[in-house]
């Protein structure tokens, strides 16, 4: 029925008033849309039949999938999830329900700390096959490109088991593209000050991140560091970047969450390409992220589960900052879907339906600087494909916690995922 397109020209990122650049091809009655996918996996062809059928002859298609009652959309890109890890959180929830705080939980030891104890002790082999399961369920909802944070290791060796276990998942799943991300700023051991735990990172695990990537056993594509009062401050979270810029890595991290700390500012400093969170983001950092397109990376699954003060999106956009949604699937925020992500963002940050599906497609992929291979059906871009059985593709959004009945098909690179 219809052909969500997301951008009708190539931009790579969509800001302000271009987040409304949708374009939807509609099917006329008796003139239905074809999408052709070649052997490679990538977009040969969008567009009506006539069209199509005067561009190929019918018997070189390999398999045809009929989607003449659905809507497609492109693959959805999260672009900020923790997905590899051991050791649930549901009690904290109930704490959480009960009035106790993130901080006071993760500054009592648990949180972060309790994940790190059981990621620990779990085998590559039982990592893998947890991160592969919600990697899968993921793909069910939509995803089709994954950002996949390390950060429960906290040491050089849990942090390389870690990001091993990713690079398996990368090389070995088809049904998802992995952008990997070493999160190992992600809190002080216990047994640490900010400033030895800094040093171990920059001194201990990044050179050895760097000699597993040279004896090709891992990649890297982005660094991080949970940039929070009482975690890694200002100082400390400069240098690890710093470190990590050098060594190639896009800078791609967590600020001004939970008080506002000054870290996007900071970040706009060193020319961050992606920030996520930003609920406390001050109007000067907002300011120049729009000046060089530093993109903004929400997660209202976050802010709702923490019941923080919404980021200030609306301002954002108004700002010409390009935003970029992601699940921030954790053991904290316990969602992998995008379609509820998207809802989310509509009611918490208020933002349009058209730009919680930019969000979530093109400029998620621009924040992994993959926007021009993936994020948009357009000829020459990754064929994946959401199939979803609704009248109009904002039901996807409107029905939340319907996707699974909703979505009838995911393709991957052309193949059905
Ligand atoms: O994005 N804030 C830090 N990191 C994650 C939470 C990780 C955890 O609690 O396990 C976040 O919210
Ligand atoms: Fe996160």
């Amino acid at each position: 029925k219809q052909i969500v397109q997301v951008t009708s020209g190539r931009e790579k990122v969509l800001k302000g008033a271009q987040m409304k650049n949708i374009k939807i091809l509609h099917a006329k009655p008796g003139d239905g849309l074809s999408i052709v996918i070649n052997r490679l996996g990538d977009i040969e062809a969008v567009g009506f039949d006539t069209e199509i059928s005067a561009k190929f002859r019918t018997n070189v298609f390999e398999r045809r999938v009929d989607a003449s009652d659905q809507c497609v959309l492109p693959g959805f890109v999260d672009a900020h999830t923790h997905p590899i890890w051991a050791g649930d959180r549901v009690h904290e929830f109930r704490m959480k329900l009960a009035g106790a705080s993130y901080m006071d939980i993760h500054n009592a030891g648990g949180g972060i700390h309790y994940t790190v104890e059981h990621t620990k002790r779990a085998s590559e082999e039982t990592l893998f096959r947890s991160l592969r399961d919600r990697l899968l369920r993921m793909t069910k909802a939509g995803t089709t490109v994954a950002e996949c944070k390390s950060g429960y290791g906290l040491n050089a060796d849990t942090e390389l088991k870690m990001l091993r276990v990713l690079e398996r998942a990368k090389r070995e799943l088809t049904f998802v593209d992995i952008s990997i991300t070493f999160c190992g700023a992600h809190a002080i051991p216990k047994e640490m000050t900010e400033e030895t735990a800094t040093k171990a990172i920059i001194n201990d695990q990044l050179p050895a991140i760097a000699r597993a990537i040279r004896l090709g056993e891992i990649s890297v594509d982005n660094i991080d560091v949970f940039c929070e009062k009482g975690v890694f401050e200002l100082e400390s979270t400069k240098r690890i970047l710093e470190a990590g810029k050098t060594m190639g890595l896009r800078v791609n991290f967590h600020a001004d969450e939970i008080y506002p700390l000054g870290g996007a500012e900071m970040g706009a400093s060193i020319g961050a390409e992606v920030m996520s969170h930003l609920e406390k983001i001050s109007d000067k950092a907002i300011h120049e992220m729009a000046k060089y397109e530093g993109i903004a990376v929400v997660l209202p699954t976050t802010a709702y589960i923490l019941k923080l003060e919404s980021p200030p999106v609306r301002k954002m956009i108004d700002a010409n900052v390009p935003i970029a949604l992601g699940s921030d699937f954790n053991p904290n925020a316990f969602c992998l879907a995008m379609p509820m992500v998207m809802h989310m963002a509509c009611i918490l940050f208020k933002m349009s339906l058209e730009e919680a599906l930019v969000a979530s497609t093109i400029n998620a992929a621009a924040s992994l600087g993959m926007s021009e291979t993936h994020g948009s059906i357009e000829v020459g871009k990754k064929g994946d494909l959401v199939l979803v059985d609704v009248p109009t593709w904002e039901h996807l959004v409107y029905q939340f916690g319907e996707h699974d009945h909703l979505i009838q098909m995911v393709i991957k690179d052309g193949l059905v995922a």
